[in-house]
């Protein structure tokens, strides 16, 4: 697959180390509004070029699919062009910062033919994956409740390095949408039921010169019934792991991930190996390489942009929560 890259960033440098160990992905260009940051980046691949200007990048490379990690204002207006060229897209996550521009998009790609993932990859982690799959598949019998920490920290840099971070125009709001989606999307995914109402309280603690919160807890009720729990922060004093605790009538599942491991213990219950398809070192890279296999193979990717719709229709609910002081409707999407 010949992909190309738009905003070489924080992330892209690490999804650019996995593409470079994937021996079926060919960088064709990168493209930065910085030129040193594209030019350092596009070094690193043979033949690959360095852009500024991501309509170049596409007319002149004609790449089979693009990895799209701008801003989050920016997912939206780029996607909407790469899907009318009919380019195949994996955006990092959110779809978009709004609702309806993110339902656009998915209806955009649907019409037009075009593969657009999000990407969660926690559902390639593979200790996540095993839980959520134990999940859906009843191994944990009906679930009642699950809960969600993200306790990770960010230092003064995060927004320094990255203004768009600070305004909630830009980034759509705080930790909530960038970091807790993640957690949020797996306990959605591994209940398989429609978030319908939440309640949400956001605080901002240590970085108070900026437009978003800091921390976020947030209850989601479940069309099924079932009750989740959401704690996401970038204040913890030292990066903490991720951990998701899923419990149903049979069983209880347990994980607990950093950036080096993750695993996920059952109590009560025996569960198969459940293994995402995809190989690679790293849940990043079982992601892209997943990507690829949909793109070039037509198999399944587990993180299509329909399934990010709920995510992102629960966070904003969850914003609105807090702002109003009271429960609010998650809209079905
Ligand atoms: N999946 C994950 O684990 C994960 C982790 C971190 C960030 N992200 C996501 O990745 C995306 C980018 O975040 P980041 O932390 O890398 O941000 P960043 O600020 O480090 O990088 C964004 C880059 O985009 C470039 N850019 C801005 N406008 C552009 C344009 N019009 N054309 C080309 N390049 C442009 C900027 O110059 C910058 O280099 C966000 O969606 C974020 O939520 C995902």
């Amino acid at each position: 697959m010949r992909l190309g890259v738009i905003g070489c960033g924080d992330i892209c440098r690490y999804m650019l180390l996995m593409a470079k160990l994937n021996r079926r992905i060919r960088i064709a260009g990168c493209v930065d509004l910085d030129a040193g940051r594209a030019g350092k980046y596009a070094s690193y691949f043979k033949g690959a070029r360095a852009y500024t200007d991501y309509k170049a990048m596409i007319r002149e490379q004609k790449p089979d699919a693009v990895y799209l990690a701008v801003p989050h204002c920016l997912h939206y207006p780029i996607m909407k062009e790469l899907i009318s060229s009919g380019i195949h897209i994996l955006c990092e996550k959110p779809v978009a910062t709004t609702l309806e521009d993110g339902a656009e998009i998915a209806e955009l790609a649907a019409a037009r033919g075009v593969k657009v993932g999000i990407n969660y990859q926690y559902r390639y982690d593979k200790a996540c994956y095993r839980m959520a799959v134990a999940a859906r598949s009843g191994d944990l019998g009906q679930l009642y409740y699950g809960r969600g920490n993200v306790p990770w920290h960010r230092k003064e840099q995060y927004f320094s390095q990255s203004p768009w971070h600070c305004s909630r125009e830009q980034a759509g709001g705080g930790t909530l949408i960038t970091q807790g989606s993640h957690i949020l999307d797996i306990l959605l995914w591994s209940c398989q039921s429609r978030p319908v109402r939440v309640m949400g309280l956001t605080g901002q603690k240590k970085f108070t010169a900026v437009e978003v919160e800091d921390l976020c807890m947030a209850i989601i009720e479940l069309e099924n019934g079932c009750l989740l729990q959401l704690t996401s922060s970038m204040i913890a004093s030292s990066e903490q792991p991720v951990t998701i605790d899923i419990y149903g009538s049979r069983g209880t599942a347990t994980y607990k991930g950093g950036l080096l491991f993750s695993r996920t213990k059952f109590l009560q219950v025996r569960v198969p190996p459940y293994r995402p398809a995809a190989a690679g070192i790293h849940a990043l890279g079982r992601s892209l390489e997943a990507f690829r296999r949909w793109i070039v193979l037509g198999e399944p990717y587990l993180c299509p942009v329909e399934e990010s719709l709920p995510v992102l229709a629960t966070v904003l609910a969850i914003y609105r929560a807090a702002q109003s002081g009271r429960p609010e409707k998650v809209p079905f999407v």
